[in-house]
């Protein structure tokens, strides 16, 4: 089957780990000069798994597909071409693709003029891409999160020179701007402001996968939310995988401070940001949070682990003592700030004594949400070849023990906010119950109140009244 896809270019774990040294390169997007207009009319069903990134990844694509009068569709049998926008991070997050490709094969047989690619995180690992072209051939092309700006090339070699190949850059020197996005929500908004990491956490695949820290420049973010605040957007994220390093190859002292800064004057309702790494939260930022009512007291701090050993060897850049004294000075300055995190269990030489640190960190740190995983091996990363990996029944025994034990931080802390009021943006009616209409606090809580489809995509003020832990019931008291 191999010879039957064309090679333009092939993944490769060491290129994408290699340093590119900053200013990158910034161009803007080129619909091309190709005939595509059969492609009007032609359905598209994308299947995204993973984080934020890919789903901006999946809007961004989209745009660029309607541009060529593709529709989307949710029904994967109808589809010309079907995307699968897959997440590398942990191996459960592999193994839903390989499901999705197989429940792929017997539609394809029915509907051969279908055309299936495979993009996102887990086209940049070659064992992965290698797999495929050997056990799946009703993929037909395969491209990298740095490619996605090269849909209209992909296009035409898939529908018109009906090619099956693999174009997949490993390492990208590149920001490219003016990319045209259907957004999935119409209230919330999503903002790339960097793309790539350069922290190297030790278990951490998504440094192969999306390349170096690249931060857009500061007039290109603000340009766009500006325009999403006209257009009657009430909530945007910024996103990067670690937010603070904002600026840094920029070279010309734009910061993260002062570009959160920036975003919060344009006067947008709520602002937020995904994901903070520790070891670049100043002093700057944690001001700027303090003084603008529109950027929301919630912050998303992933800890990873409570022992400063485990921390070490996760190559974290602080430790136990650091992290709490950080959390500390938010409290202080920001004070009703509510904290989320991630934290792995069984990461290869954790303790049972370095465990029992990261549930005292919990306890004392008190996050309002936790997303507890269990530790994975992934390709290439300092940690899968380290001494002492931990079995796989103690890995499950100490996520129940951690989840039970966030729980009830949640619990108690959800039980507080009953009886006071908060300002909640519905967002929809409610799934269980058409007579209710849902929506998110500041702080992330999710609110079921009564009410009618009109409310949607306003902020209302909402009295709670009960609390089931992970959601809230609540009145309206503003009319
Ligand atoms: N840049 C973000 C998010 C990265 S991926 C950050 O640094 O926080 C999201 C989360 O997945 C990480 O925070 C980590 O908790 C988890 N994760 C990453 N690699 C993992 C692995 N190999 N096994 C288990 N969890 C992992
Ligand atoms: Fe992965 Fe660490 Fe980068 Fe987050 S900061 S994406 S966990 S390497
Ligand atoms: Fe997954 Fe890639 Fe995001 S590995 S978590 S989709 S950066």
């Amino acid at each position: 089957m191999l010879d039957k896809y064309k090679i333009y270019s092939f993944p490769d774990f060491k290129k994408a780990r290699i340093k590119i040294n900053a200013p990158f390169s910034r161009r803007n997007y080129q619909k091309g000069e190709d005939d595509l207009s059969l492609l009007k009319g032609k359905k598209v069903y994308i299947r995204t798994y993973g984080c934020q990134a890919n789903i901006r990844d999946e809007e961004i694509m989209l745009g660029i597909l309607k541009e060529f009068g593709m529709k989307e569709t949710s029904k994967k049998e109808e589809a010309d071409l079907v995307i699968l926008n897959t997440c590398a991070v942990r191996e459960n997050a592999e193994e839903k693709v390989y499901g999705e490709i197989g429940s792929l094969k017997p539609i394809k047989k029915l509907h051969p003029q279908m055309k299936i690619a495979l993009c996102g995180c887990m086209a940049l690992e070659p064992p992965i891409v290698e797999k495929i072209l050997k056990t799946y051939p009703h993929i037909d092309f395969m491209f990298g999160t740095h490619d996605i700006a090269k849909l209209p090339i992909f296009l035409k070699r898939a529908f018109i020179d009906d090619e099956k190949f693999v174009d997949i850059l490993s390492s990208s020197g590149e920001v490219v701007e003016n990319l045209p996005s259907t957004r999935k929500e119409k209230f919330k908004a999503f903002v790339n402001i960097m793309y790539g990491c350069d922290k190297f956490c030790s278990y951490c695949i998504v440094p192969s996968t999306r390349g170096r820290e690249r931060s857009r420049a500061l007039r290109d973010v603000l340009k766009e939310c500006e325009q999403l605040v006209k257009d009657g957007y009430l909530d945007i994220t910024l996103l990067g995988q670690n937010v603070n390093a904002y600026g840094k190859d920029l070279k010309d002292g734009t910061n993260f401070a002062l570009l959160l800064e920036e975003v919060a004057k344009t006067g947008v309702k709520r602002l937020r940001f995904i994901t903070s790494h520790p070891f670049d939260f100043d002093d700057a930022l944690i001001e700027v949070i303090a003084k603008y009512d529109n950027i929301m007291k919630y912050i998303h701090l992933p800890v990873q682990s409570g022992s400063s050993k485990v921390l070490k060897a996760m190559n974290r850049r602080y430790d136990r003592e650091g992290y709490l004294s950080l959390v500390r000075k938010i409290k202080e300055k920001i004070p009703h700030v509510a904290l989320s995190s991630d934290i792995i269990v069984g990461f290869p030489g954790e303790s049972e004594e370095d465990f029992l640190d990261t549930l005292s960190l919990v306890e004392e740190v008190e996050y309002a949400s936790l997303f507890t995983f269990i530790y994975s091996p992934r390709p290439f990363t300092p940690a899968t070849i380290m001494q002492n990996q931990i079995s796989d029944e103690i890995k499950h025994e100490r996520f129940n023990r951690l989840s039970k034990t966030s729980e009830k931080i949640i619990e108690r802390l959800s039980t507080a906010m009953v009886g006071k009021t908060y300002d909640v943006l519905i967002e929809e009616v409610s799934k269980k119950d058409p007579r209710f209409v849902s929506g998110y606090t500041e702080e992330f809580k999710l609110v079921h109140v009564e009410g009618d489809a009109s409310l949607i995509g306003k902020i209302i003020k909402v009295k709670i009244i009960a609390s089931h832990t992970y959601s809230l019931i609540g009145e309206r008291v503003d009319g």
